[in-house]
Formats: structure tokens, sequence, C-alpha cells
């Protein structure tokens, strides 16, 4: 395939508005699946067993079709991108790999947060951007409407829209033309050297890490010694060539072409996701821009039964070789035993772990409170701080600390006008600044606005999606990008059971919400915790002070329970000896926190 019968691109899309439908559809259009293939797996490019459950894209999966027009074979690259804010690095990247994208949009619920977010992305990039309305076979979709939209928000010319059902596959051959019509060939050439970039990573269990790769110039050859720009590590390709949709080896890729390479990398933490590779011995200019993805929430991951940590590490390990962004180091806790200390790109991202964890590995887990990193200033040196056992115990004017700070993102949420009021209510209550809005249509009663505003991370990866879902009655969208780091007035918040701290439980809060916080996991405390044979006080501290306290009473026998009669002193001697005894256990008591206890407080 010369360059010029060559088109990447990708699907960029709101969770839900049908990017694997759309995908699906172009396979089977031309000729890549068929129908009956397409019935065993309802979602060829949706493979994991979590994604197909929550419906969502966690990984992306890229095809090759070949597409016969006018006589001329053409090779169409679908680049395809997760679909969530946890990735936005992985969208960004992929996007890297393409010269133009299908921006699709629901036509029943219009523009959402992630079709803005990823439609600036996909332009930064100087991508040729095909916008497409999907879903117009339902009846509540209205194509006039949502595309006056699109032209208000992107500057889209209405005429440019391309008006399809992914389902029922109604106009997407005209999407399939505008690929070719629309979209540049790549500017690759096969004379210059070698440029491959590296967009997407997997894990086979045979052949180790299997990369895609993007060949920007040069022609890379099964045998070829090839070096990183990043690590400097040098590979030799056992195997290449196209996903169509499953691999298919080639000899060669050729300037232009997206492909799969293995060579020999053990680890995927040696595939840098926006590496450039190429030849031995060549020099190159690498793609600009590479970083290496960031671990922005962070959480210990503990057995529920403490003889199980061995085989927990192997199967955390065994998944990790498959998630390269996912961090690990040991860590250990004197109320839940031995366990990892996990670090993720967001709490999407978390939860798909967890639940691969359980699914693939059946492991049943403790996953303690998500922590952000924050930043401890000292007079001398900044320190990083993503485990809240870490962070010092007081920040007050007399301690070491100058200031504590904290990452901070810029969220987006659109949602219709009704519930503006209740979504500011909302950001406000999260610590949320720089609050602005805009309307996105011309006015009207169904007019929707976006909401802007500065929120604490740590702020957004607690319930905050849940309780923006609820309040919105489902219509609210959300989207976030980092924003840095701001000083804010944190301190590290401590549960002491019978005056001995829990370490697990510890958690990093802000000023204005110590009582609050303090209160209900007290209270959630004393739900969970059987009683002692002594009383058990609970309390929340904050340094020395006590922010909170809940009392379990004591579990009394009843040791008189075998008098009858009026023998009262010798009741009385006998309660007061239980009196006396239950003192001399306090001031030794230990309270014993079961891990199901744990595993309840945690769980909500
Ligand atoms: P993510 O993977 O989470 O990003 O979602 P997606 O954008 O890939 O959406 P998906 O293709 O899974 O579609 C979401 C839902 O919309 C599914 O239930 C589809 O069956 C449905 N759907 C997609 N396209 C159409 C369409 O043209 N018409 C109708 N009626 N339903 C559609």
């Amino acid at each position: 395939f010369p360059c010029e019968l060559i088109r990447n691109f990708s699907v960029i899309a709101h969770i839900d508005h049908g990017k694997s439908t759309l995908s699906d559809r172009l396979l089977e259009l031309t000729g890549t699946i068929t129908k009956r293939e397409k019935g065993v797996n309802a979602q060829v490019l949706d493979k994991l067993k979590v994604e197909r459950e929550r419906g969502i894209t966690v990984k992306a999966q890229t095809a090759s079709m070949i597409h016969s027009h006018e006589g001329r074979k053409y090779l169409l690259n679908l680049i395809d991108t997760p679909g969530h804010v946890d990735f936005a690095w992985e969208v960004s990247r992929s996007l890297a790999a393409c010269q133009g994208a299908l921006l699709l949009v629901d036509a029943t619920q219009g523009v959402q947060a992630q079709s803005i977010s990823v439609f600036h992305v996909a332009r930064e990039r100087g991508l040729t951007i095909i916008p497409v309305l999907n879903k117009i076979d339902l009846p509540a979709s209205q194509p006039e409407v949502i595309a006056a939209q699109i032209q208000s928000t992107f500057g889209i010319d209405p005429a440019d829209i391309i008006q399809i059902s992914a389902k029922t596959g109604k106009g997407v051959d005209k999407v399939l033309e505008a690929i070719l019509t629309r979209i540049p060939p790549p500017n690759a050439s096969a004379e210059k050297p070698l440029r491959a970039f590296l967009f997407d990573s997997s894990y086979d269990r045979y052949r180790g890490v299997v990369s895609l790769v993007s060949v920007l110039d040069g022609v890379l050859r099964k045998g070829d010694k090839i070096v990183s720009s990043h690590t400097r590590k040098k590979y030799e390709i056992l195997d290449l060539g196209l996903m169509h949709p499953e691999e298919e080896s080639t000899s060669s890729l050729q300037p232009g072409q997206v492909g799969f390479i293995a060579c020999n990398m053990k680890e995927s933490s040696e595939a840098h996701i926006g590496d450039t590779l190429h030849h031995a011995g060549a020099s190159v200019e690498p793609m600009p821009g590479f970083r290496p993805a960031k671990a922005m929430v962070y959480a210990g991951i503990f057995p529920v039964d403490s003889n199980d940590f061995v085989k927990l590490e192997e199967s955390i390990k065994r998944l990790v070789l498959t998630d390269r962004s996912v961090e690990v180091t040991r860590e250990s806790s004197s109320a839940l035993g031995q366990g990892c200390r996990l670090g993720f790109l967001g709490t999407l991202h978390m939860d798909v772990f967890r639940q691969r964890l359980e699914d693939e590995y059946n492991a049943n887990v403790i996953i303690t409170a998500p922590t952000v990193p924050y930043k401890i200033v000292y007079r001398d040196k900044t320190v990083t701080v993503s485990n809240p056992t870490d962070f010092p115990d007081t920040v007050d004017s007399g301690s070491r600390v100058k200031e504590v700070q904290e990452p901070v993102v810029k969220a987006s949420i659109i949602v219709p006008q009704e519930y503006l009021g209740d979504m500011m209510d909302l950001c406000f209550s999260h610590r949320g600044e720089d609050m602005d809005h805009r309307f996105l249509d011309s006015a009207g009663a169904s007019s929707r606005v976006m909401l802007t505003c500065t929120l604490p991370l740590s702020e957004v990866v607690t319930d905050f999606f849940d309780k923006l879902k609820s309040r919105s009655s489902g219509f609210a969208s959300f989207d976030y990008e980092d924003a840095g780091y701001k000083a804010s007035n944190l301190n590290k918040m401590v549960f002491l059971l019978n005056g001995k701290p829990v370490d697990a439980l510890a958690l990093i809060v802000h000023r204005s919400a110590e009582q609050e916080v303090g209160r209900t996991w007290v209270k959630k405390l004393h739900k969970v915790i059987p009683r002692q044979i002594f009383e058990v006080p609970i309390q929340a501290a904050i340094g020395k002070r006590i922010v909170a306290r809940e009392t379990l009473s004591a579990y009394r026998a009843d040791v008189t329970a075998g008098l009858y009669g009026g023998h009262y002193e010798r009741k009385l001697k006998h309660l007061n000896n239980q009196k006396e005894s239950k003192k001399r256990m306090k001031r030794v008591g230990n309270v014993d926190l079961p891990q199901e206890a744990f595993y309840s407080i945690l769980k909500t």
C-alpha cells in the first residue's frame, strides 16, 4: 500500500455515543469481519469482561481494514481510543498516530463533556475532523437541534455533518466515503530512516509484550534490530503484521502503516506509550511531548484473609504485566497485615483493576480509601506523599512544614439549564473555585450549559461522579484535566480505638470537612466493631485534637445470673469484681478489628 492509499483515523466520542457500534459496522462493511462472527462476540472491539459488563472501553483495540473504492484498494487503519477521563493521556497518544478523527455525537443526547475535550485534543493535533450524528433511528433524536449545537460549540458547518444510525447501518457508507475523501493520507517516506511511533501495548503470556506502532517513516522488517529513543534499549523484531482485526503476520510494515510488533520485550513497563523506535545505529528525532503515564490515585490493597498475601501479590503482578500504568509497591499495616500499595490513573482505572482482580484471579480484597499525591513543602525540600501514613502528624505553625499542596483539576460539567443551580452547589460543597458557565444552545427550554471550575482532585476521586449523576437525574456529563498543584489547609486524621491509632484508616482531610468526616467515620466504626468485654472509645483525631467520638459500650456478661433471691451484697460484689477486671482490661485492652469490619467500612 503506497501512502496515498492509506488512511489512519480514530473515532472520538463521549461514552455510550456509539463508538464501538460504529467501529463494528465499519469492519463489517469492509468485509473485515462477518455478521456471524459478530454474533459470537457482540462487540469485537470491546474485549475485556469488565468492558462488556460496564459497556465502556478500557483498553484501546486497533484494527486495519481493506476497502475497495473506484477500482482502488485502500488500507484503513482504525485506531480505537479509550472513552474515559482517566485515560485522557492514552486518547491523546492514540490520536498522534492519526490524520483524521470521526467526531461521533449521539443525536438524542447532544454534545457532552467528553465530546468537547476529545474534540480539542484532536484539533490541537491538527487532525481532520469528520462530524457524525449517530442514533438518528431513535424517535427521540433531534438531528437539526444537535447539528446547530455542534455548529455553535465547534464552529463546524452543519453541511459537513453526516447523519447515521450505527445500529441499523444507515448512512455508514457515507462515513466510509468521507474517510477516503476528507482525511489526508499519512505523510511518510520510505527513503527516510525508520521512525515507528509506539501508541499502545498489551501483554501476551507466550510472547511477552506486543506493541502497536505507526510507521512514520522508513520500513520495519522482521529481524530488524531496533532501539527505543526513551530507554536506549535494543530489541529484535520477532514478528510483525496487521491487526485485521486479529493479528496477521506480514514480512514488513511500510511507511504510513499501523500494526503490531513483537520483540524481545519482557515487561510491559518497557513499552512506553509515546516512544519512538528507530533502527540500531541510526539517529532520528523522536516524536515530541513524550510523558510517562502518571498515577493520580493511590490505595492500599490487602487480602481479606491475611494468609492469602502471597497469592494476592502474585495475581497483582500478573495483572500489572497487562496494564503498565499501574504502579505497585509493598505496604504493611499493623491492622491489615501485608499488602500492596497501588497507583492508578483515576478511580475508574482503580475500579476496573479491582474487578479484574476479583474476576480473573478470584481475589477477595480490601481496598483502603483512595488518596491523591500531596506535596509537603518543608523549608529546605519538597516531598510527595501518596500514603496518609507518611503524612506529617501536624501541620501547624510550630512544625517544620511550610505548606501542603494538593493536585487540582479544571473540571467541566455539561448539564440542562434547570440543573445549573444544583451543580453549582455540588461544586461549592466540594471546594470548587473560579466557577464560570456559558450556554451551549441559543435560548430555549432545553438549553444546556457548560459549567467550569477548579476542583481539588481528592474531591473528584471519591463519590463526586455518583453525586453528579444522581443530582442531575443522570443528565450531567463530566470531564477534567490536570491543573497543577495548589496550597491547601489539609491535615491527617487518624482514628483511635481505645486510644490506639488504626493505621489503615488514616485520611487526609481539609479543614472545612474535619467535623463531618470525623463524625461519619466514627459512626461507621461504631456500627461495625463488635462489642468487647470492656468499654471502647472510638475517636477521630487530628494531631492531639479530638474532633469526634463515640463510645462502644461493653458487652456485660451477666455474672449474677446464677444468684437467686435476696443475695444483694453478693450480687454487688460480683458486679464490682467484674468492673475491676474490666478496668484492668481497659488499660491493656487491645481491640481487634476483624477484617470483615474493614471490608464493610471501606466498601461504602
Ligand atoms: P464506550 O465504549 O463506553 O465509549 O461506548 P461506545 O461509544 O462504544 O458506545 P456503544 O457502541 O457501546 O453504544 C452504546 C449503546 O448505544 C449501545 O447500547 C448501542 O447498542 C447503542 N447504539 C449505538 N449506536 C446506535 C444507533 O445508531 N441507534 C440506536 N438506537 N442505538 C445505538
